[in-house]
């Protein structure tokens, strides 16, 4: 069976007493879990983060990683160095790294094998923007995201990637792809993997919806039978929206 995942990604969000604060309010939520809860705060609060929720089950992750071991570039965080903090779960190829950071499919791909050799799990955004929703080309285009940077990778590989179906037209907008859309796009996404590997891996993967998921429409999208959860952006800095969807489960 598949894991039921919900993921805050807190974007450049909270700095280190919001942090902390969000992160108290959060393990004080006694409420029954049918998923892993994952919360993705700043690269400067990952650690704080780490050492504050060491005991419960809420999972740490990063929102991106470069793709070198170490070396000369600037401002920029490897694997190891998430790993010796507790970070264990990178979140890559988010549309915002996309767009303003030009993260392309190739490097992506050089990522995500670098968060491989590395033991490290992947949860690898992808997903079709508005125009390409408007003209009819989201299967092709999101085919092509999954098949140039993921598709090299052998079935072992994949025990430890997540996928994250983000439409970027549903991201911050406050328009939600609705149910039947995400639905749709979970059971192609699972196709192409089934096509490309085998009927058990696709089945075995977990497959994430993100765009304005929130308390009031989490239960409808979670209850399709490709949704495996979501990656939760501005919904994820409340503690008491981001604990109703997660028990939306
Ligand atoms: P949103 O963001 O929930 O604010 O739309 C989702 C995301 O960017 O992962």
């Amino acid at each position: 069976m598949r894991k039921n995942i919900v993921a805050g990604n807190w974007k450049m969000n909270n700095d280190l007493s919001q942090t902390e604060s969000l992160l108290n309010d959060l393990k004080k939520e006694t409420n029954r879990r049918n998923a892993e809860v994952i919360v993705a705060p700043t690269f400067v609060n990952l650690y704080p983060a780490f050492q504050n929720l060491k005991g419960t089950a809420i999972t740490v992750a990063a929102q991106n990683m470069h793709q070198n071991d170490n070396g000369a570039y600037t401002g920029e965080i490897s694997a190891s160095m998430l790993k010796s903090v507790g970070v264990t779960t990178v979140i890559l190829g988010h549309s915002e790294r996309r767009a303003y950071f030009k993260e392309d499919d190739e490097l992506l791909a050089q990522k995500v094998n670098t968060a491989l050799e590395n033991d490290m799990r992947v949860i690898f955004c992808f997903g079709e923007e508005l125009a390409e929703r408007k003209n009819g080309t989201q299967e092709s285009v999101v085919e092509s995201q999954l098949k140039n940077a993921l598709f090299h990778l052998n079935e072992h590989q994949w025990k430890n990637i997540v996928l994250a179906y983000e439409p970027v037209w549903a991201i911050g907008t406050g328009e939600t792809a609705s149910p039947e859309q995400a639905q749709d796009m979970h059971a192609f996404i699972r196709k192409v993997v089934s096509d490309q590997y085998s009927k058990t891996l696709a089945e075995a993967v977990t497959i994430l919806y993100g765009g304005s998921v929130k308390p009031a429409n989490a239960k409808e999208i979670f209850s399709k039978p490709d949704v495996d959860g979501g990656l939760i952006g501005g919904a994820s800095l409340k503690a008491q929206d981001f604990f109703e969807i997660v028990n939306a489960f």
